[in-house]
């Protein structure tokens, strides 16, 4: 596969690549950049990625251009799935070993290998491994970070081919330079979730599973309402990778709210809620430097996540978030309000609909969506609960990988 394709060529290309790896900030879409660059390197029809949690191999990212396509918002990089890191399994044993593997037909391994292929996914699928590559993701220290399985290398014509022996001295030059970048992509959301237990959840045993989920959802949300608007690949990965952390801290505000009003296990008084609406203010104020478009977006989304699209939200026209007797001011509504906090304001209510609150139970996700239809155009911009009713079998993956556990 790509012969003619210059070796000075690959190795501009990879460089290329973790400099583009650089600039982006969060998991998701660094490993669907990873994955990309390696496919085109390779010529593999589809890919995934493993990332190393505790002693387990987490799942964590697929492409396939067979089954679904890659600039769609795609419920299959929410498949909870995780896999010991023992021998038996392809992924385990490159993971041990530290060995680029190539195999040319997995339902062809010898009987003498300690591994075999597990056929699940082509099962459940109807897709056909044939050749794959698989190689373990190593920091510079030579730390073991994850594991990067590519698919079905496909020659000029489209068959399916064994992958060229050369892909395996690109692969891990590639790998190798990716690891920096997923490390600081976990770290970043790792330290999300922190600050949001400090902020609003106070609670060790809480998992942020809902800060995630908000998280994800405005990153699928936005995906598909910017691929219905035709807005171009690259702008839409990196509106992406910025909303998906920045919505996750919208209620990062809540850290200035004392708990006997944030916890009450009751109905608030409307002194106690004007209390509460001061949330989307302090949580602009961590970000008014604005050093990075992240922080701008995370500034946009913590005021205005709570204005309503016909107006009468809050906190409205401020004039000087750092006053002291800061006050809610006219409602801003329609396209005054940022598309990143039109956003969030869907993915939020939909998840504090379906959660448990200390105020109330969770609903199915069918009266919420009957919520989110019934309120757009008065709460919710309507193409943004368009976007997010087309989007419901995502919806649904999201909330099966981010669980709230049983509290202890
Ligand atoms: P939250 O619990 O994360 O809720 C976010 C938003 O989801 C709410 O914004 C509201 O728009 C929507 N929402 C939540 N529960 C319901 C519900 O049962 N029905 C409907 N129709 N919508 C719901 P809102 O109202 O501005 O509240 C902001 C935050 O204030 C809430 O965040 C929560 O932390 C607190 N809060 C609001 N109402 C109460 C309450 O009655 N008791 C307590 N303890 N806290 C409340
Ligand atoms: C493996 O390569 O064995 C892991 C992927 C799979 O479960 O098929
Ligand atoms: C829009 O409002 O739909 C696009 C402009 C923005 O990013 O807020
Ligand atoms: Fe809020
Ligand atoms: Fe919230």
């Amino acid at each position: 596969m790509n012969d003619d394709f210059c070796t000075d060529g690959k190795v501009r290309s990879i460089l290329k690549t973790t400099d583009e790896l650089n600039r982006l900030n969060d998991v998701d879409t660094i490993l669907d950049k990873i994955l990309m660059e390696a496919r085109a390197l390779s010529g593999a029809d589809a890919g995934s990625i493993f990332l190393v949690k505790g002693d387990r191999l987490q799942f964590s990212y697929v492409q396939n251009d067979t089954l679904f396509q890659t600039d769609e918002s795609n419920a299959a990089i929410y498949t909870d799935y995780s896999l010991p890191m023992t021998e038996e399994s392809i992924v385990g044993y490159a993971a041990l070993t530290g060995e680029a593997m190539t195999i040319d037909d997995a339902y062809e391994i010898e009987a003498t290998k300690p591994y075999s292929f597990n056929k699940f996914f082509d099962e459940k699928s109807g897709y056909r491994t044939t050749s794959m590559l698989t190689l373990p993701i190593k920091s510079h220290e030579n730390r073991l970070v994850g594991v990067l399985q590519l698919i079905n290398a496909r020659n000029e014509q489209g068959r399916t081919v064994p992958f060229s022996p050369e892909c395996s001295t690109y692969l891990p030059l590639l790998a190798n330079n990716a690891s920096v970048a997923i490390q600081r992509g976990l770290i970043n959301r790792e330290l999300i979730l922190r600050m949001m237990q400090m902020a609003e959840l106070r609670d060790p045993t809480e998992t942020g599973a809902h800060v995630q989920r908000v998280g994800a959802y405005c990153a699928e949300i936005y995906h598909r309402l910017a691929t219905k608007r035709g807005v171009n690949y690259k702008k839409i990965k990196r509106y992406r990778d910025r909303i998906r952390l920045a919505a996750m801290l919208h209620d990062v505000g809540k850290v200035g709210i004392a708990d006997s009003i944030l916890k009450k296990p009751d109905k608030l008084t409307s002194e106690e809620f004007s209390v509460i609406k001061m949330h989307t203010v302090m949580g602009a104020r961590l970000f008014q430097n604005q050093t990075s478009d992240l922080d701008h977006m995370s500034m946009e989304i913590a005021l205005r996540h709570h204005e309503k699209w016909a107006g009468n939200g809050y906190p409205g026209d401020i004039p000087d978030i750092w006053a002291e007797d800061a006050q809610p001011g006219a409602p801003l509504s329609g396209k005054e309000i940022p598309l990143s906090a039109r956003i969030c304001a869907v993915a939020d209510v939909f998840d504090a609909l379906t959660s448990h609150r200390s105020y109330k139970d969770a609903w199915p996700n069918e009266k919420a969506y009957m919520i989110l239809q019934d309120d757009a155009g008065t709460h919710f911009d309507p193409e943004v609960v368009e976007a997010f009713m087309d989007i419901t079998d995502v919806i649904k993956a999201i909330q099966g990988k981010y669980q709230e556990e049983a509290h202890g």
